[in-house]
């Protein structure tokens, strides 16, 4: 019992020091305050009888997609009261200007567009701008005009760097065939869409994992990281699909046919949106020299839904439409209040800076098309045929079967929402979705689901994604998620809530903790650190010692690279050596990247060994994996973490001497369990205990007085006489 309040003590301090230290950080970025007319509920600022008060026009009739707006929108307005009209513009610029200026004949106060032409459109907004009408700009900017008040839009290039990931995480062989596809050059998204890709793709276009196959231009410019307008413009000549499906069939079936077979093979595409990506997948499964390929998407168009779950198209962007209707009719309603629209950015339009919202898009593949689409409520199950093994068929085996009611009180589910990473991370997400998989099998839920974060937007939606299902325990995987997690617990009292690595306590932003349904599952990586920073210290013949780890401003991460230096520096002074430790953190990059850069592990790892050190420590997801797989390569002892990486890097295993443990799906099942039997801890924390793996292969190796000593040291952590003296966080 006293060990346990002294260990949760330890805690509680490290939790106040690591809030204060990070408090700053912390804060949120302050966004414009919008004017109170802002808020004001559309139905009654809208003049329901003086005529049209809002008049929309989008682009095309012939493309899913915009049908999608046209529902939402027809929805959304008649919902709020209001008289509106909808006109298609049929790809047709003329058609455009003369729908606006029959809305304008019709007295409309604000017009909300969506360009068939970016710059072609600029005409018809300045005549409505003349008018006296208010102009929002609908996910697609009107260019080279000063007559555009508002952009509604999705995060355009977070939807091209979502695609490019995609094709990255699943083609990691070298040499990858990669076909290249872009929108129409005359719609502004085009550019954003490429230019996001772009950055992702090039330094794996770069490091020879893929090789470019039907772009001249886009060979050329292979080496820039960046590219200008201009040189976007040319790549985008040569593979633009504009946005249509026949061009984009008739242009991959050209591109097969002068691509060689050994061009084809296993082949990566960036198709840029799901029309366009149904046209080329077509395309690709037709040839008789394509073994396999991984196709994008954008828009969750329901044929591509369908294609999704029969194992088609890879993957989609889900751009959640209600979400750009609920922003437009928003900004129009605050506009006839003679307000300013709330924006949180602006898109240079090549004439003025226009104040933007940009909204967050989500990846959708087969493992979450369900959770993600059906269950958040946005399409029917009846809209598809073998939704449910699409989620079986996965790779990270989502559960198969439909959904039961969890709404019910008898029904069970828990949900995982992980941080930006996949539950296949074969490190933290994974170990958390494995938890509750066992916790599943050994009876302790009856449904569960997990949710892949893709973008820190969205930590809060995917949470209420479970929430709103009514799922009876939420477990949110990471530091990152400590926020959202709390104020989730807050707003969905009935759910319980298990934050992993969240600290919390009472304080002036969190006045509620310990709430009685969110536990905090925390661990002592320092100590873990310590165990396995004194082992290499014995192990090194060289006395020189590397850690490569994610951001050192995630305590944890801090933590376990500071307890590997102190470990070292306790063995030394037991045996008189002097070991040199190298620690490098991947601090230099945002949370995007920092746990899931295994080229950067690698790199590290390699200089780090180099310079003579012979045994690599590595700490941080995908990161770490890179320095512990480059140690094995270069033949030297390699250290894992937070799960026995023996599992998980079998490539690794003649080199793995041990891993750091933060042991997730043990006291994961427990929590799950006491949230079950009704006895979910109140105190706010659960400490998920720490240690390190078996030697495994090289156990022969470490000599019995080595190992008498790693008993020593486990026994002295455990009971306090041995301390790691290292800070909760980073000071
Ligand atoms: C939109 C996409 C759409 C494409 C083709 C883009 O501007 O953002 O959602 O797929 O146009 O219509």
């Amino acid at each position: 019992m006293k060990k346990y309040v002294v260990v949760l003590l330890s805690v509680l301090v490290a939790a106040s020091m690591l809030l204060s230290a990070c408090a700053p950080a912390a804060a949120p970025t302050a966004a414009p305050v919008a004017p109170a007319a802002t808020m004001a509920p559309a139905a009654t600022a809208a003049p329901a009888s003086t005529g049209t008060a809002v008049g929309i026009v989008l682009p095309t009739k012939d493309e899913p997609r915009w049908i999608q707006d046209q529902t939402r929108f027809s929805d959304a307005l008649t919902a709020a009261g209001f008289t509106s009209e909808i006109l298609f513009s049929q790809g047709d610029s003329a058609k455009e200007k003369a729908n606006v200026e029959s809305l304008l004949t019709k007295g409309i106060k604000v017009l909300i567009i969506c360009p068939q032409d970016a710059a072609a459109a600029g005409a018809a907004v300045d005549e409505a701008h003349k008018a006296g009408v208010k102009v929002i700009s609908y996910d697609r900017l009107v260019t080279g005009t000063d007559a555009v008040d508002f952009y509604v839009t999705f995060d355009s290039m977070s939807v091209g760097k979502a695609q490019a990931q995609y094709l990255v995480d699943h083609n990691t062989a070298k040499g990858t065939p990669l076909f290249l596809y872009a929108g129409a050059a005359s719609d502004n998204n085009a550019f954003l869409f490429f230019e996001g890709a772009w950055e992702v793709l090039q330094p794996k276009i770069a490091d020879g994992t893929f090789v470019i196959k039907n772009s001249t231009e886009a060979v050329g410019l292979q080496a820039n990281a960046k590219l200008t307008r201009d040189q976007e413009s040319k790549i985008i000549g040569q593979v633009t699909t504009n946005w249509d499906f026949n061009t984009a069939k008739n242009l991959s079936e050209a591109n097969l046919t002068a691509a060689t077979a050994a061009d084809k093979g296993t082949v990566a595409i960036l198709a840029p949106n799901d029309g366009t990506a149904r046209a080329i997948a077509d395309a690709f499964a037709a040839d008789k020299d394509v073994k396999g390929y991984t196709v994008t998407g954008q828009d969750a168009e329901k044929a591509s839904v369908q294609y999704i779950i029969d194992g088609k198209q890879s993957m989609t962007v889900f751009k959640d439409v209600r979400t750009l209707v609920k922003d437009a009719i928003t900004a129009a309603v605050t506009m006839l209040g003679g307000g300013t629209p709330k924006s949180t950015n602006t898109y240079n339009n090549g004439k003025i800076d226009v104040p933007a919202a940009p909204s967050a898009v989500v990846t959708v593949d087969k493992s979450n098309v369900k959770a993600a689409l059906v269950d958040s409520g946005y399409y029917k199950d009846t809209d598809f045929t073998n939704l449910s093994g699409a989620a079986a068929a996965a790779p990270t085996a989502a559960p198969a079967g439909t959904a039961p009611d969890c709404t019910q009180a008898t029904v069970f589910c828990v949900g995982v929402v992980t941080d930006v990473g996949k539950v296949d991370d074969k490190s933290f997400n994974q170990s958390a979705w494995e938890g509750i998989q066992q916790t599943q099998k050994d009876g302790g839920a009856d449904w569960i689901q997990y949710i892949e974060t893709t973008d820190s937007k969205d930590y809060a939606k995917n949470i209420a994604t479970f929430g709103d299902a009514g799922y009876k325990v939420i477990v949110t995987v990471g530091f990152n998620l400590t926020e959202p997690t709390y104020a989730a617990a807050k707003l969905y009292p009935n759910v319980k809530f298990i934050g992993i690595d969240q600290f919390l306590m009472k304080d002036d932003k969190h006045t509620d903790w310990p709430l009685a349904n969110l536990v905090g599952l925390v661990y002592n990586e320092d100590q873990s650190g310590f165990l396995v920073g004194a082992l290499a210290a014995m192990m090194s013949k060289s006395h020189k010692i590397g850690g490569v780890f994610g951001t050192d401003a995630v305590p944890p991460v801090w933590r376990y690279g500071e307890g590997y230096r102190a470990g070292a520096l306790y063995e030394d002074k037991k045996n008189g050596t002097k070991t040199e430790v190298t620690n490098v953190y991947h601090s230099d990059v945002g949370f995007d990247k920092t746990f899931s850069d295994p080229t950067w592990g690698a790199d590290t790892a390699k200089s780090i060994v180099s310079k003579g050190a012979d045994v690599i420590f590595g700490g941080g997801g995908k990161t770490g994996n890179g320095a512990v797989d480059e140690a094995a390569q270069l033949k030297v002892l390699a250290i894992g973490v937070d799960t026995d990486q023996y599992a998980t890097l079998p490539e690794a295993d003649a080199y793995l001497l041990t891993s750091a443990l933060k042991p997730i799906p043990a006291p994961l099942e427990a929590l799950v369990k006491l949230a079950k039997a009704g006895q979910f801890p109140t105190t706010g924390f659960f400490l998920g205990g720490g240690g390190y793996a078996p030697y495994h292969d090289l156990a022969s190796k470490v000599d019995p007085k080595i190992d008498a000593e790693m008993q020593a040291i486990s026994k002295g952590l455990a009971d306090g006489s041995i301390k790691t003296n290292v800070a909760p966080a980073k000071p």
